[in-house]
C-alpha cells in the first residue's frame, strides 16, 4: 500500500488528463501547456517541473507561495485557470532530488492538490523522459500530447517519446509541432522546413497535427500570458477542443 500513489490516483480518477511533453527541452512545452488550460475554463495546470517552475513565470505568479493546510494545497488562481507548481512549494530554492524523491514529489503534488471540480487537468511535464514521466503514468491514464519543433534534434528525441508511449499501450492524443513557421503578412515563411517528420510521426499514429507559429510577440506576455489572443492561443484552443 502506498496512500500518497493511491491518494494521487483517486484525485485523478474521472478527470480527463492532458500531459504535455516533449522529451525535448526548450521546444514549448509550458506555453503550450499553459494556453491549453486557458482554453477551457475551470482548468486546472499543474506545473511537474521541478527545476524550471515555467508555469509561476508565465502567469506572473513567481516568489508566491502556495497556501499549504490540513486540507491539502490551495491552488494559484489565474485567467480561470488553478495553477498549481512545485516551485510554489519550494520557493526561490534550488531542489535536487534523487528518482524516488522526484516520483514522491509528484504524487504528493497531485495527492494534495485542491482540485475542487477542475476539468480537464493540464500537466506541463519537464524535459526528458525521466521518473516524472512514469510517476505519472502510474498515477492516471494521461491523454499525450507531444510538442516538437521542426529541427531533427527536436523531432528525434520525440519520435522516441512517442515508440515508448506506444510501449506502454499509449498513443499521442495530438501532435503539435511548434515553431513551424512566421506569418509574413499573410504569407507563411517556414524556416526549418515544412516538419515532414512530425506529419508523418503523427499520422503513423493516427494524432492530429497542430502547426504553431513563431509570434515574436509572446515574449511580451510572460508574466501574463492569461491576456495572450495571439494565433498561438488560437490553434492551441482548437487542439483542446479536439481532445
Ligand atoms: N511559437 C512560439 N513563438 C515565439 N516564442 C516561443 C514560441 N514557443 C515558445 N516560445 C518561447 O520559447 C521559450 C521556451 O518555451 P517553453 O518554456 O514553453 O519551452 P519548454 O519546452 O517548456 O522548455 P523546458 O524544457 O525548459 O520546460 C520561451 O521563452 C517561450 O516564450
Ligand atoms: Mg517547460
Amino acid at each position: 500500500m502506498r496512500p500518497l500513489l493511491e491518494s494521487a490516483r483517486e484525485k485523478l480518477r474521472r478527470r480527463k488528463v492532458v500531459a504535455v511533453m516533449s522529451g525535448k527541452g526548450g521546444v514549448g512545452k509550458s506555453v503550450v501547456a499553459a494556453l491549453a488550460a486557458l482554453a477551457k475554463p475551470g482548468s486546472a495546470l499543474v506545473d511537474l517541473d521541478l527545476e524550471g517552475a515555467s508555469a509561476p513565470r508565465l502567469f506572473g505568479l513567481s516568489g508566491r507561495l502556495h497556501e499549504i493546510s490540513k486540507e491539502g494545497i490551495e491552488p494559484l488562481e489565474v485567467g480561470g485557470v488553478k495553477v498549481f507548481s512545485l516551485g510554489g512549494i519550494v520557493g526561490d530554492r534550488y531542489v535536487v532530488l534523487p528518482g524516488y524523491g522526484q516520483a514522491g514529489a509528484v504524487e504528493a503534488l497531485l495527492a494534495f492538490a485542491k482540485l475542487g471540480d477542475s476539468d480537464p487537468v493540464v500537466v506541463d511535464m519537464p524535459p526528458g523522459m525521466g521518473e516524472e514521466l512514469l510517476a505519472l503514468s502510474r498515477i492516471t491514464d494521461f491523454l499525450p500530447v507531444l510538442v516538437t519543433t521542426p529541427s531533427k534534434a527536436s523531432y528525434g528525441v520525440v519520435k522516441h517519446l512517442a515508440e515508448y508511449l506506444a510501449e506502454i499501450g499509449k498513443k499521442p492524443a495530438a501532435v503539435v509541432l511548434n515553431m513551424a513557421y512566421v506569418d509574413c503578412g499573410g504569407s507563411r515563411i517556414y524556416p526549418f522546413g515544412r516538419g515532414e517528420d512530425a506529419r508523418r510521426l503523427a499520422e503513423s499514429f493516427g494524432a492530429p497535427l497542430y502547426e504553431l507559429p513563431i509570434d515574436p510577440s509572446l515574449e511580451d506576455y510572460v508574466g501574463r500570458i492569461h491576456e495572450y489572443r495571439g494565433p498561438i492561443a488560437y490553434v492551441v484552443r482548437q487542439m483542446v477542443e479536439g481532445l
